[in-house]
């Protein structure tokens, strides 16, 4: 082990977050030893947690990619660092569809974690190639769903799916970049805000209330990207996509088949409850290999849009849907118009109240040296008027006598 890097303290250590040393961090990264075992080669690129590398483990010249996580704000660290504890329960999972867990550290104060290398190519540099026949929507999409259903079944969350975070490597389809879920979920509206666009963010994460079903709902979101050419939700700003997750309709483009409109309809129910219940009726929802849906062009083309889906769409002959939902969802009306209206309430206050939360975190120091100026104006001012007073009672006497 170098003397640089150090496994984590044991699960109860209550590990005490050092400052992370940056600066020593871009002086040492290529150095021998830095991480022991691995010469750290090229940056792979950054995202809203840290930055990752490619690496070498020398022993077996085999290609790693090591996560150093940037968290600036103290509070934050703590909790990655509790966070990490977890990270071994990942690294448990073992599946074809995911990307392999190898390890975690922490280097001058700087959490890592080491993968698997899982190549260059992702879906999101996929998508942006052209359309994908359906037959590769389903072919990719079902190895996903399987990745993410290993983690489920292991009572974990993965809370950061997105196509940047599903690597590709010929015909084979795996899940990376999880492992700091509670961190991810507790953290992502506020870390995000100004860093990116929530486009596959369920909305139930905006209250910081997310579970399995939030990673369907990010599931059906990558689903309806990979069939109509883009994702349902889009707008000029954080806000405009996170309202679409909250309260906007589902618009389908005319060509999709209905199969797949009844599918997406599901998983991207605004409640949890009204989306599939796991990944394993998700995945029998799926067209298998011989259906005759399959064709091999492109699927749909965003042309204009089907007026929008109702809000329960009765399920197809021979797909298994979830039945229990049937008597709830003809009384959802009511429940429509209820929420509707309660959240024509609650919006305008969340709005303002992140909008306060945002300019409070940003402009916090502005504001308390306003009001420190403030306050020594208010303390002079207050000191001019009681010796004026006092000249005035003075005068006045002396005018007496
Ligand atoms: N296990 C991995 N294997 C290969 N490349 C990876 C791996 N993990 C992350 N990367 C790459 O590192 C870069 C930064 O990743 P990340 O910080 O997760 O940001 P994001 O997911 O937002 O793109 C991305 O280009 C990503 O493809
Ligand atoms: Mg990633």
């Amino acid at each position: 082990m170098s003397p640089e890097s150090k496994p984590l303290p044991p699960e109860n250590a209550g590990p005490e977050p050092q400052s992370a040393d940056w600066e020593g961090f871009y002086r040492n990264y290529k150095k021998p030893g830095f991480i022991a075992g691995y010469e750290i080669l090229q940056k792979l690129g950054g995202g809203v947690f840290g930055i990752v590398f490619k690496a070498k483990k020398q022993s077996i010249n085999k290609a790693y990619a090591i996560k150093f996580l940037k968290v600036d704000d103290p509070g934050i660290q703590k909790q990655v660092l509790s966070e990490l504890e977890t990270v071994g329960l990942f690294a448990q999972v073992d599946h074809p569809n995911l990307v392999s867990i190898e390890d975690k550290g922490l280097v001058g104060g700087i959490p890592y974690i080491i993968m698997g290398y899982a190549g260059d190519e992702t879906l999101k540099s996929r998508l942006q190639e052209g359309p994908m026949s359906e037959v590769e929507v389903i072919a990719l999409f079902s190895q996903i769903c399987k990745g993410v259903k290993a983690l489920h079944d292991h009572s974990l969350v993965h809370f950061d799916l997105k196509p940047a975070n599903i690597f590709l490597k010929g015909d084979v389809a795996r899940v990376g970049d999880y492992g700091l879920s509670k961190l991810v979920s507790e953290t992502r509206v506020s870390l995000s805000f100004g860093r990116g666009t929530p486009y596959y963010m369920a909305p139930e994460m905006l209250k910081r209330k997310g579970d399995f079903r939030s990673d369907i709902y990010s599931l059906g979101i990558i689903l309806y990207e990979c069939l109509c050419g883009e994702p349902p939700f889009k707008g000029e700003n954080e806000w405009e996509v996170l309202k679409g997750h909250e309260t906007g309709e589902l618009h389908f483009p005319n060509s999709l088949d209905p199969h797949w409109k009844s599918l997406l309809g599901r998983m991207l129910a605004k409640e949890p409850e009204d989306r599939p219940q796991d990944l394993g009726e998700v995945l029998s929802c799926l067209p298998c290999g011989n259906s005759p849906l399959l064709g091999s062009g492109p699927v749909a083309s965003p042309g204009p849009a089907a007026p929008p889906l109702p809000p329960s769409p009765p399920p197809l002959a021979g797909q298994q849907l979830a039945t229990q939902d049937r008597p709830r969802r003809t009384g959802t009306v009511l429940g429509i118009l209820f929420r509707s209206f309660l959240l024509s309430i609650v919006l305008p206050f969340r709005i303002v109240g992140f909008t306060l939360a945002a300019f409070v975190k940003h402009f916090s120091r502005l504001i308390r040296g306003t009001f420190s100026a403030l306050g020594v104006v208010a303390v002079i001012g207050f000191w001019i008027l009681v010796v004026l007073l006092l000249m005035q009672v003075f005068l006045v006497g002396f005018s007496i006598f």
